[in-house]
C-alpha cells in the first residue's frame, strides 16, 4: 500500500493532521462511492495550484525576480486537476447536495489555502503533497473496486481519451490508471517544493539563471537535492551548495583545486536502459584515461531513492570549461563542479 512520506517537523505534522481529518470526513460521507468522491474532491484539488501559481506570480512582480519555472508547473497542476473533474463528471453526476458542498468547500478552502500559502508556503505545499498521497490511495481503491466488478468498467469518456491520448476502446480502468499517475506526479512536485523551501541556500549554488534554462525545474530540484556518493576510502558524500572536507582531502592528495562529478547516464535525463548507460559511461571513462585524468568512482543518488543511482566519476583537477565540454558531449542537462572552496555547484548546460 502507498504510504505517506514521514513527517519531519511541526509543519509536516500539522499538514498531516489536516489531511487525515479531511480524509475521515470524505470516507464517512462518500464511503465507496468513488465516482462521486472524485467529482467533489477534484473541485477542491484544482484550487492549490492556482493559488500557488498566482501568489508566486504576484511575489515575482513585487520582488522583480525569476519564478524558476514554478508558475507554469503550478498552473499546469490546476489545469490537470480540472481535467480530472471534467472526466469524472461524465461518470458520476453530483447530486444537488453535493453541489452545495462543492460551493461551500470552495468558498472556505480557497481563502484558507490562500492565507496558508502567504504565511506558511512550506506547510501549504506539504499539505498538497499529503492530499495527493491520499488521492493515490483513493484511486487505488477505486481501481480495485472496478476490477472486481467489471460491470462498473464503462467506456472512457471522450474528453479523457482526447486529453490523455487513450485508445478508442479505453475503459474506466485505463482512466483511473492515468489519473492516479498524475496524482503521484503532483505529490512528488509538492513534497519536493516543500523540501526545497527548507534549504533555499542550495539554490544559490546553481549557476545559470534557472529561468533561462531549458531544463525542467523538477529535474533541477532533484539534481540539487541528490547525494553524490564518492567511493573513496572512506566513502563520502558531496551535496550541492555545501563545503566538503572529503573533497578538500582529495584536493591535497592530488595537488588540485577543482573537481567535477560527471556521468554519461540518462542523457537529457531521459531514462535510458542499463546497457546503453553502461556503454556510454565506459566511453566517458576511456576519454578520462586518454586525457590522463585522475578520477574516483561516484554515484548520484536521489535522497528518496525514486530513481536508480547514476554511476558517475569524480574527476580531479578538471577545469570548469573542460567539465562543461564533457557534460555536453554526453548530452547531460547539468554537471556538478567544485572550485577551491570545495562548495559544489550545479552547472546547468542547457
Ligand atoms: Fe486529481
Ligand atoms: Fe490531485
Amino acid at each position: 500500500m502507498h504510504q505517506h512520506r514521514t513527517p519531519e517537523n511541526i509543519s509536516d505534522h500539522i499538514a498531516l493532521i489536516i489531511t487525515k481529518t479531511l480524509r475521515f470526513f470524505a470516507d464517512t460521507f462518500f464511503a465507496k462511492r468513488y465516482g462521486h468522491r472524485a467529482v467533489v474532491l477534484e473541485t477542491v484539488a484544482a484550487v492549490p495550484g492556482m493559488v500557488g501559481g498566482m501568489w508566486i506570480h504576484l511575489t515575482c512582480l513585487r520582488k522583480m525576480q525569476s519564478d524558476r519555472g514554478w508558475i507554469k508547473i503550478l498552473l499546469d497542476e490546476a489545469e490537470n486537476e480540472r481535467m480530472h473533474l471534467m472526466t469524472f463528471i461524465e461518470i458520476a453526476q453530483p447530486k444537488w447536495y453535493e453541489r452545495m458542498i462543492i460551493l461551500a468547500a470552495q468558498a472556505i478552502f480557497w481563502n484558507f489555502y490562500f492565507l496558508l500559502y502567504v504565511f506558511f508556503p512550506r506547510t501549504a505545499h506539504r499539505l498538497v503533497g499529503y492530499f495527493e498521497d491520499e488521492a493515490v490511495i483513493s484511486y487505488t481503491s477505486y481501481y480495485e473496486q472496478v476490477s472486481s466488478d467489471l460491470t462498473l468498467n464503462v467506456d472512457a469518456p471522450q474528453i479523457a481519451k482526447d486529453y490523455w491520448n487513450l485508445p478508442n476502446d479505453a475503459k474506466l480502468l485505463d482512466v483511473i490508471k492515468v489519473v492516479r499517475a498524475d496524482e503521484q506526479k503532483h505529490a512528488d512536485v509538492n513534497h519536493g517544493r516543500a523540501d526545497s523551501l527548507d534549504k533555499p541556500d542550495r539554490l544559490t549554488a546553481i549557476k545559470k539563471e534557472p529561468n533561462f534554462t531549458k531544463v525542467n525545474p523538477v529535474n533541477i530540484q532533484s539534481y540539487t537535492d541528490a547525494n553524490y556518493h564518492i567511493y573513496d576510502k572512506p566513502l563520502f558524500v558531496i551535496n550541492i551548495g555545501v563545503e566538503s572536507s572529503g573533497l578538500n582531502k582529495l584536493y591535497e592528495k592530488y595537488g588540485v583545486n577543482e573537481a567535477a562529478v560527471l556521468t554519461a547516464y540518462n542523457p537529457m535525463s531521459q531514462e535510458t536502459n542499463d546497457n546503453d548507460n553502461k556503454k556510454n559511461n565506459k566511453q566517458l571513462e576511456i576519454i578520462l584515461k586518454d586525457q590522463k585524468l585522475s578520477y574516483i568512482r561516484a554515484e548520484g543518488i536521489c535522497p528518496d531513492n525514486k530513481w536508480p543511482g547514476e554511476e558517475s566519476f569524480l574527476v580531479l583537477g578538471l577545469t570548469l570549461n573542460a567539465a562543461k565540454d564533457l557534460g555536453t558531449k554526453f548530452k547531460q542537462n547539468a554537471i556538478v563542479w567544485s572550485d577551491h572552496s570545495t562548495i559544489s555547484q550545479l552547472i546547468l548546460l542547457r
